[in-house]
């Protein structure tokens, strides 16, 4: 039995995020498979990797192209039974500056809002073909279509989707997505550190219907990079707030580093329990939720295999550390009782 077989228990998938070198290692793959049962790639389908700059100029419109990472990694969960969840489309990371400029060109002057709304319909609308001409749709069920839009502070990041559409980008990346997606995909909304960001989340979520009052959007997405010294009856509580939306919750990206904040601590024996402990409580309180009927949710993703993979190595996050040892994490999680 592996950890997945847990979550199934209550409805959930457990997903992880890969890149293809994880899937090509033997180990890896072997613990993978044992575990998890969805997928997110850690870069292979954000936005600089499948926008396609050459041929966006050739063409005079923006042009996607999945790269054969993505391909490979698609076609490694078909063969393995896995699911997948997109990650991500709308965002101001890792995005490429030239699909804001006039003739895709960043020596030149930002395009206007008609122009980027109509890039952002090819965006939305290739995605989404190209998806079905790979016969690849059927594996997702969850996609980040906007990631990282809000402050803490409850203003909106002066991205350059913002900056060149006005505020409702937001509106038109989930009125787009929930008119070229299939029902069979679930459109989401992604961010960080939503317990400080709660009564605006709600309120925003709120906007995103259309004429007739349904819904554009299915789920919020919390990544939950999170720390051991984090007040989970805040994060319960954000949870409780969020769940009264009806949309579903996933925990996206989720990692506890050791310490707080700008603090972290060493992998002491004492500090390793602790995460032990914060995952355990993290993950049955959800359980708890979902068996009640609070919640709404089908995945809980983590971020990345192993400590020494991790990109907040330095925290020691995840239940697996060197070499794919099992730490307390891991076992807090499957259940037996931590000496
Ligand atoms: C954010 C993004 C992820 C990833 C992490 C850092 O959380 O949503 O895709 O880039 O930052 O690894």
């Amino acid at each position: 039995m592996g950890l997945k077989d847990k979550f199934a228990e209550h409805g959930m998938k457990l997903g992880l995020a890969v890149t293809l070198n994880n899937l090509e290692n033997k180990e890896q793959a072997a613990c993978i498979k044992e575990h998890f049962n969805s997928l997110t790639m850690e870069n292979a389908m954000k936005p600089d990797f499948i926008l396609d700059h050459k041929r966006s100029k050739e063409t005079g419109d923006i042009v996607v192209s999945f790269n054969p990472e993505m391909i490979k990694i698609m076609e490694w969960a078909e063969e393995n039974g896995f699911s997948m969840r997109g990650h991500t489309i709308v965002w101001h990371g890792q995005t490429p500056e030239w699909i804001f400029y006039e003739d895709f060109d960043t020596a030149k002057t930002l395009v206007d809002r008609e122009t980027m709304l109509l890039r952002l319909d090819s965006y939305m609308r290739q995605i989404f073909e190209r998806l079905d001409e790979g016969d690849f749709t059927k594996l997702f069920y969850a996609y980040d279509i906007v990631n990282e839009a809000w402050r803490e502070d409850g203003s909106m990041r002066q991205s350059l989707w913002y900056k060149t559409i006005g505020e409702d980008y937001l509106w038109h990346a989930f009125y787009l997505a929930d008119k070229y997606a299939p029902e069979s995909i679930d459109l989401y909304y992604n961010d960080y550190n939503e317990q400080q960001k709660t009564e605006n989340c709600v309120k925003f979520v709120e906007t995103l219907k259309d004429e007739n009052g349904r819904y554009l959007i299915d789920g919020i997405g919390l990544q939950a990079h999170m720390y051991t010294e984090d007040d989970l009856d805040v994060y319960f509580k954000m949870l409780d707030t969020l769940a009264k939306t009806g949309l579903k919750l996933q925990l996206t990206e989720l990692d506890v580093c050791l310490g707080a904040f700008k603090n972290t601590a060493e992998a002491t024996a004492e500090n390793l329990k602790l995460q032990a402990a914060f995952y355990k409580r993290l993950v049955d309180g959800i359980f708890e939720r979902v068996d009640a009927g609070m919640l709404k949710t089908d995945a809980l993703t983590v971020w990345g295999l192993a400590d020494d993979m991790s990109w907040r190595r330095e925290g020691n996050p995840l239940i697996f550390g060197t070499n794919l040892s099992k730490k307390p994490a891991y076992y807090a999680l499957e259940g037996e009782i931590m000496k």
